[in-house]
């Protein structure tokens, strides 16, 4: 386990959120909340919903656009109503200007099988 480089700090604007690959193809989502930086899994607990997509970032908080689902980047915990599962993250920290992050291996989040279909294999026709 060893500190990875994944970007320049300069890379991720204040309140966005920017999608890199690490050690040959583990993706890592840098959030720049502000007053700090978070590294997390790409997809969204909820529904695998890609978060430098349907991610908005705002007083430290990141929305998930697709069900508002939300957690507070600073301290990782849920936050509003709708949220029903943690966000997972790499340790990370700012040095000499670049963002590094502890990656022992990927994260994945498990996902159930009704929670695998999104809203266009729903309304499929069959
Ligand atoms: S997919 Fe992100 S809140 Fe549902």
């Amino acid at each position: 386990m060893s500190w990875k480089k994944v970007c320049k700090a300069t890379d991720v604007a204040p309140n966005t959120l920017k999608k890199f690959w690490i050690d040959g193809g583990i993706p890592i989502v840098i959030a720049n909340y502000g007053s700090g930086f978070a590294a997390i899994p790409p997809m969204c607990p909820h529904m695998e919903e890609p978060l430098e997509i349907s991610g908005v970032i705002s007083n430290c908080v990141l929305t998930c656009t697709k069900h508002l689902w939300a957690w507070n980047l600073a301290t990782l915990e849920q936050h509003g109503t709708e949220t029903e599962k943690d966000i997972k993250s790499y340790q990370c920290k700012e040095e000499n200007g670049d963002i590094l992050a502890l990656v022992e291996e990927e994260i994945v989040y498990e996902f159930d099988d009704e929670d695998d279909m999104d809203d266009d294999s729903f309304f499929a026709k069959s």
